[in-house]
This record gives structure tokens, sequence and C-alpha cells, in this order.
């Protein structure tokens, strides 16, 4: 059985015209197997205008990777989340660990666009996750905890109940290595854990994604997991048939 209802397509820097058209039309012909599944595209800055003219089904809902901290002003190549919401974005990404790592992206930054995007209404998808030294040396849960406790710090009970969580080891993205169910479901009754009691009923009700190598024949087990939501995708989510039997295994 499955506990997922939301599965989140992460091109990263993928992706062209042809893939906004194509992704719509595989989506649109599969959409009556996974009908209840929150399903949401977040494509490149660029191809969101395209995406948001071919998303025209229930179900399928436009996310964007990055937001700017910033409401507007002199910030030369940021986008505010006020730009995404004409474009019909409600979801967005942040604390990914490719943006940890690579614009170093601190646990400060993210809380800050996180309560830039609730405030707004639309909903954050904050990521964590540790690296394979830090499992190794047993700091999987002090990482996770540290990242949780910083990366929310400050939003209101509100703001809580529009953010998802997303538990993305690092050493599971696309490596194809998998954590598996175990691994996840463990870490997820963790956070889930730490929520509720810090945020109560509004954290008992926060989903919970695994990412990290999802593919279309892992998908299955690991959406079985009691506190497995559902699932952000990477690599298999620019496939339109294998991002599909990702949605499919959710709706289960
Ligand atoms: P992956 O990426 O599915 O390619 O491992 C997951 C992510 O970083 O969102």
């Amino acid at each position: 059985m499955s506990n997922a209802s939301l599965v989140i397509a992460n091109w990263k820097m993928n992706g062209n015209r042809a893939l906004t058209r194509n992704m719509s039309e595989v989506l649109r012909d599969n959409q009556a197997d996974f009908k209840g599944v929150n399903v949401v595209i977040c494509p490149p800055y660029t191809l969101l205008s395209e995406m948001a003219g071919h998303i025209y089904y229930d179900d399928v809902a436009l996310g964007a990777q990055n937001v700017s901290e910033y409401e507007s002003g002199a910030h030369t190549g940021e986008v505010s989340v006020a730009m995404l919401q004409e474009l019909g974005v409600e979801y967005v990404l942040l604390g990914l660990s490719e943006r940890r790592a690579e614009q170093h992206e601190s646990d400060q930054l993210v809380a800050a666009k996180a309560a830039t995007v609730t405030q707004a209404g639309l909903t954050a998808v904050i990521c964590v996750g540790e690296d394979k030294a830090q499992r190794e040396a047993d700091n999987t849960w002090s990482v996770i905890q540290a990242q949780l406790e910083k990366s929310l710090a400050g939003l209101s009970a509100t703001q809580m109940a529009r953010v998802v969580v997303a538990y993305e080891p690092i050493w599971a993205i696309g490596t194809g290595e998998t954590a598996s169910p175990a691994q996840a479901q463990e870490v997820h009754a963790k956070i889930r854990g730490w929520l509720v009691e810090n945020y109560q009923q509004v954290g008992a009700k926060t989903p919970l994604l695994y990412g990290g190598s999802v593919k279309a024949n892992n998908a299955e087990s690991l959406f079985s997991e009691a506190d497995i939501n559902g699932g952000l995708i990477g690599g298999a989510s620019l496939n339109g048939e294998d991002f599909c039997a990702i949605c499919r295994a959710a709706k289960g």
C-alpha cells in the first residue's frame, strides 16, 4: 500500500521546450492512472512559462527550483516570488544539497527564502540530508536535526502549514545508490517526531518526501513506508514514461 500523495519532478539544469511539451502530453495521457496524487513539475526558470501553458489538467502544479529571499529591487540575476506567482508557480524547492554546495546556500538563507515563499502563500519544499562521511560517523540525525532547526527558524504555524520537507541523503543523489526503504523510513520517522514535537498538529501533517535516485523500480517499496509521503525525483523525472511510473507507484 502506498502512503504517498505528492511527487515532485526536479529537472535541475536540464530540459528544453520539447521536453515540456512531451512531459505534459505524457502526463495528460496517463493521468487517470495516478488520480489524486499531486504532481509538481519544476523545470528551469526559462521553461516555467512554456510549462505553465501546457498544464491544463487537474493534480499537476508548477514549481520553481529556487527564488530570491528579497521581494524586489537591485538584485541582478535573481527572481522574486511575485514573478513566480504571476506564472502560476505554487511550489518552490529550497536548500537542495546542490545549491548548498555550489551556491554556498546556508541554512539561514534557506530560512529567509522559506519565510518569503510561505508568507506569499506558496509551498516551500525544504531539503535536508547528510553526506556519506556524516552517515558513516553516525551523525545522520544530528545533521538533519540541525538543518531542520535552522532552515525552518522563525516560521509561524500558518507558514509551517505551507512547508514540505524532503529528506535527500547526499550520497544517494544522482548516484544510483538509493537509501533502502528501511534507511529512509528510519530518518523520516525521526523527522516526523521532531515536527510533531515542534509544530504539533501542523507538524503531524507536513508532507515528507524522499529524494535520491528514486526510480520506477524502487518507488513502490519506498512509498509503502509509513512516513514516506512522496518523492522528489531528479534524473528519472526527465523521461515521461519513467516519471509516470513513479506517479503510478505513489497511487499504489
Ligand atoms: P536524483 O535527484 O533523483 O537524480 O537522485 C534527486 C534530487 O536531487 O532532487
